[in-house]
């Protein structure tokens, strides 16, 4: 490509997904800039050589959605397994089957409960606070399932993902803590799920594959001299974090991040399942990933005696961390309204993708929320002439 007619900046679903629009549909020359050394943003992963087992670099990543439109464009890249997730939680040296439902009362009350039985239990021990009341994110768990299955499930998890008390963690962190009083354990609700059959970076590599686009690694748009090569010069879809490209002039918006320990044990099999999570307060790790339960379909493939384990420890994210999670508190809201404000006004440039509008998005959203803004503000402007807005 000599000179785009588009740059997009970041290759996470998001900025992939436009760019693939616009080179497939419209025909334009599409530069992809990605700071990082390799495409695909926080979906990306790598098969490790010692284990042949496919390792998700940035956490476990699960596709699902319900939105049909977004399923049929993610399956012109690839096929899909029919995988579907499970969770489990450890507790005082027992495990658990999440979310919480009829099969996790049973066991952790050491009786068999009927559907109705259950949830009259669970409705007398909420009883003891009213959800009005909480003043707190405890107060309000409790309300909403009571002590003993807050205390749990919900309390040592939550002060390690905030790594703050959760009487000290605001009441409107929760809304639901839906309770299955049937033996459904799986984790999603939608109507597709799957894995990529063969990995999510051959995936995102189908979709920057297209003599239009043209990606360049290692580039950080923010460079002053890559940002006067385009800036202000051509059409700019931004997917990095918004409080850095204004230079953090508002202040830095809050995240969390995630440190990932990851381990080779001398096993065929650690857990028996792709996701536990650690709900012992004393224990330093939120979750254990065994990545090799993602894909049973390829265990001939796997090397015998060896799976791969990693750790995810949750703490706040500090300036060269990686942002994962929003944390939203009302500070981080107001700025964020005045980055809203500035980003509107900037020329020639659109923000979108999880970190370029400070929210959380599933692969699913941010790839449908690429094919909106490719309907109502990239194809008007390049196909009608429309302002890039
Ligand atoms: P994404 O962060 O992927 O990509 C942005 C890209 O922009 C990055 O590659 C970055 O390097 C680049 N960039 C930033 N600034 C730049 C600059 N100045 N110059 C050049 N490049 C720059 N979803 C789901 O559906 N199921 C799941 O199970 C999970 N699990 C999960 C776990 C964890 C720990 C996280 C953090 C996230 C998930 N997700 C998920 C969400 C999923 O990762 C998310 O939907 C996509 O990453 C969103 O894609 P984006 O393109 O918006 O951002």
């Amino acid at each position: 490509v000599t000179q785009p007619d588009l740059v997009v900046v970041g290759s996470g679903f998001f900025g992939l997904t436009l760019a693939e629009r616009c080179a497939a549909e419209l025909d334009l020359k599409v530069l992809i800039l990605e700071r990082r050394p390799h495409i695909g943003g926080n979906a990306y992963s790598e098969f490790d050589a010692e284990t042949g087992i496919e390792v998700h670099k940035y956490g476990t990543h699960l596709f699902h959605t319900s939105n049909e439109r977004v399923w049929e464009y993610v399956n012109r890249f690839t096929a899909f397994t029919n995988y579907q997730h499970k969770v489990f939680g450890k507790f005082k040296g027992q495990v658990y089957s999440l979310p919480m439902n009829l099969a996790l009362i049973n066991s952790f009350f050491g009786k068999s409960h009927t559907p109705d039985e259950a949830r009259a239990l669970i409705a007398e021990q909420a009883s003891e606070i009213s959800t009005e009341d909480a003043k707190n994110l405890e107060e309000k768990a409790i309300s909403l399932i009571g002590r003993p299955l807050y205390e749990a499930f919900i309390k040592g998890y939550t002060a390690k993902q905030w790594q703050t008390d959760p009487t000290e963690l605001s009441a409107e962190i929760i809304t639901r803590l839906p309770v299955r009083y049937n033996f459904d354990n799986r984790y999603f609700n939608d109507k597709y799920e799957g894995l990529p059959v063969d990995g999510y970076t051959a995936w995102l590599q189908r979709m920057a594959d297209h003599p239009n686009i043209e990606v360049r690694l290692n580039v950080d748009f923010l460079d002053p001299e890559v940002n006067a090569e385009f800036k202000g010069k051509v059409p700019i879809v931004y997917t990095g974090p918004v409080d850095e490209y204004f230079g953090n002039s508002e202040g830095r918006l809050s995240w969390r991040t995630v440190d990932l320990e990851q381990e080779i044990l001398p096993v065929d099999d650690y857990q028996g399942t792709g996701v536990v999570n650690a709900n012992d307060p004393e224990v330093p790790f939120t979750r254990e990933l065994e990545f090799r339960h993602l894909h049973p379909e390829r265990e001939a493939s796997y090397t015998k005696g060896k799976t791969l384990v990693v750790r995810e420890y949750s703490r706040f994210a500090e300036a060269d961390d990686e942002p994962y999670y929003p944390i939203n508190t009302a500070e981080d809201r107001e700025k964020l309204l005045k980055y809203r404000d500035l980003a509107n006004k900037e020329p020639m440039v659109l923000f979108g993708g999880r970190l370029g509008t400070y929210k959380y998005l599933d692969m699913h959203m941010a790839i449908a929320s690429a094919l909106s803004m490719y309907d109502n503000k990239v194809k008007p402007h390049f196909a009608d002439g429309a302002e890039f807005k």
